[in-house]
């Protein structure tokens, strides 16, 4: 999605913005722009293609200075990427700059009113509008901030906005109404950006804006007002990530290196909130709502992609170690149903980003059905975030590669202690004891894994060339093959689907062939003989078979072509381990096809538009 950036305060704005346009690559983009502002004048350019051009194409212009600036890539929605369509956006005057991240929705009416009143529009876009609504009301003799809030006033859709008053290039205006924004605390100086990932070499401290409010900056005073102007609370947040964290360090891609992270990402999400002397969990974030989690009796988990498979490994940890009726829905569906909800009805929604558009609006709709809501967040301060009743963090810092994979590790690992602190049964103890111990050697056996990276790249070598592939597996390593197969959708290109194994005979077996590979996750638990009859069919029809197995299994081998052994570990931990070589595959397979696996082409990371 489009990313923004802004500066106010002493230093030039220019390497500022366009660094932290940079830092924002990962959204997803296919165009950018920038404007500094100073009492000389405007200074604007816009690209098509990466940062990078844009970048060169302001390099040499000596007089692209000022201490006030916006930035922006773009992600096209209306209109092409061009050049013109690039933001900044502005009016006729050239007074009203902006950049913006959303969509109006309703910018077809307002083009054809303002056209009617004489604005000339340069680009195809929704946001132009917004600039020449501005305009508008300043031809009525309003001041910059009024006609700012009467214009936040009649439109409608979704919006971070970053304005410029070319007239006043003392200020810089932001507003958000379900799209991301936070302001950068600095010492004489301050920053906009669409997450803090942008500018975070330059401030630690944020005010993350929430929906309907207007922000005024200078570079020694930040105000923020509703659009009734009366002022609303500022909260500083100060973040513990670094800029070492947010960048690649000695890896090829953040792929890897976010893969790499595994060990930790887990620790981190088990991390003071386990209790072994008392065998028992600890989530700081749920205690506010433990009278109400008690009484919970049916729980919902809304999410869409990797987090969504992640909450399929969560149906079976609740059911399985709560006892607790749960259900898991694509958050985009469950928008459209109509089911009625009994009491006792929880949703849990899980986001990486925290701001996904289709689990923000269904979380959205269970708030207005009065239930109570969870969720499992890995951005502090994101919208879903803040508008759950309680939550646990994953605290896995940032994920920059697009495709998610330590964010789906610190998931399933917040969802093992969920489970464990939503149990009601009182023989919860033995199976308790083993999940706590055995959570807490899990770290190392993803070392273990990782270790074995250069044969899983020669695997993927062999198979890369592969038009199709098949991933199964059953119970908990189900949603892992649902995952494992998106992995290599998503960064390869493969045609590659997930199945649950006893589905094979149902109909996807007739796709077998010598050429259709089979991915077998197949670790030593209660149903791995099911798997090793559903390998036996797709042998006798001559299907390659690379198998993820447990170590010391001796069947194995007579069945699968390939194995990648993994440690063994008790089965509702299994996917913590499992879908690591699958992570590891698709990143060689992506890699040695030739692609850039950190921004696969059509998607973006934060995916904040319906
Ligand atoms: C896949 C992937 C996406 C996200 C999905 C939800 O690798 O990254 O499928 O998991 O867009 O995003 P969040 O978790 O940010 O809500």
């Amino acid at each position: 999605m489009c990313g923004i950036v802004g500066y106010i305060g002493e230093k030039e704005a220019l390497p500022i913005l366009i660094n932290g346009l940079k830092a924002l690559e990962y959204r997803g983009y296919d165009s950018a722009g920038v404007a500094v502002f100073s009492k000389n004048g405007i200074r604007e350019k816009k690209t098509v293609g990466q940062v990078e051009v844009l970048e060169k194409a302001v390099g040499d212009d000596v007089d692209f200075k000022g201490n006030l600036g916006i930035a922006h890539t773009r992600w096209a929605t209306h209109g092409a990427p061009s050049e013109a369509n690039a933001h900044p956006h502005s009016d006729c005057s050239r007074r009203v700059f902006l950049v913006h991240n959303g969509i109006i929705e309703n910018y077809k009416e307002l083009k054809n009113y303002l056209s009617e009143r004489g604005h000339i529009f340069k680009s195809e876009t929704d946001t132009e509008s917004v600039a020449h609504l501005i305009e508008d009301f300043l031809e009525e003799g309003k001041d910059f901030k009024t006609a700012l809030i009467d214009t936040l006033k009649m439109i409608r859709g979704a919006y971070a906005l970053a304005i410029a008053d070319a007239k006043n290039p003392e200020i810089l205006y932001a507003a958000k109404l379900s799209s991301p924004l936070v302001i950068g605390v600095g010492k004489d100086e301050n920053f906009l950006a669409s997450d803090p990932s942008a500018v975070i070499g330059n401030t630690r401290d944020f005010i993350y804006l929430k929906d309907g409010e207007l922000a005024e900056i200078t570079r020694d005073k930040i105000n923020i007002s509703n659009l009734e102007k009366q002022p609303t609370p500022i909260e500083i947040v100060r973040l513990e990530w670094n800029l070492e964290q947010a960048q690649k360090g000695d890896f090829p891609h953040f792929m890897l290196k976010e893969i790499f992270e595994g060990p930790e990402i887990v620790r981190f999400a088990f991390r003071g909130r386990i209790i072994s002397k008392e065998n028992r969990v600890m989530l700081g974030g749920l205690e506010q709502v433990s009278d109400k989690i008690k009484k919970i009796k049916r729980l919902i988990i809304l999410a869409c992609g990797t987090s969504y498979y992640a909450g399929l490994v969560g149906e079976y940890l609740f059911e399985e170690i709560a006892k607790l009726p749960t259900e898991v829905h694509f958050a985009s569906e469950f928008r459209y149903r109509e089911e009625p909800f009994d009491e006792g009805t929880a949703v849990l929604a899980i986001s990486q980003s925290g701001e996904t558009a289709d689990t923000l609006a269904a979380l959205r709709k269970a708030k207005e059905k009065g239930l109570l809501t969870l969720g499992i967040v890995n951005t502090v301060g994101s919208t879903i975030a803040r508008e759950t009743n309680a939550g646990v963090y994953n605290h896995a810092g940032p994920e920059i590669g697009v495709a998610s994979t330590k964010a789906f590790l610190s998931q399933i690992t917040i969802l093992v202690l969920m489970a464990i602190y939503l149990s009601k049964s009182n023989d919860k103890d033995s199976l308790t004891e083993s999940l706590l111990k055995e959570l807490e050697k899990i770290p190392e056996k993803i070392e273990k894994i990782l270790l074995q990276a250069p044969a899983i790249e020669k695997l993927a070598l062999k198979y890369k060339d592969c038009g199709n592939f098949l991933f199964i597996g059953r119970r908990y390593n189900y949603p892992t093959a649902l995952e494992g197969a998106l992995k290599l959708k998503e960064v390869s290109y493969i045609h590659a689907e997930g199945y649950g194994a006893g589905e094979m005979k149902h109909g996807p077996l007739a796709m077998i062939s010598p050429d259709f590979p089979t991915m077998a996750i197949v670790p030593q638990n209660g149903v791995s003989e099911k798997i090793y009859s559903n390998l036996e069919e797709i042998k006798a029809r001559k299907g390659p078979i690379l198998a993820i197995a447990t170590e010391g299994d001796k069947k194995i081998s007579s069945l699968a072509n390939d194995v990648i052994y993994i440690p063994k570990t008790i089965e509702p931990l299994e996917p913590l381990l499992t879908v690591v070589p699958l992570q590891l595959f698709a990143y060689y397979a992506g890699v040695n096809r030739g692609f850039n696996v950190d921004k696969p082409r059509n998607l973006a990371k934060s995916v904040t538009v319906e």
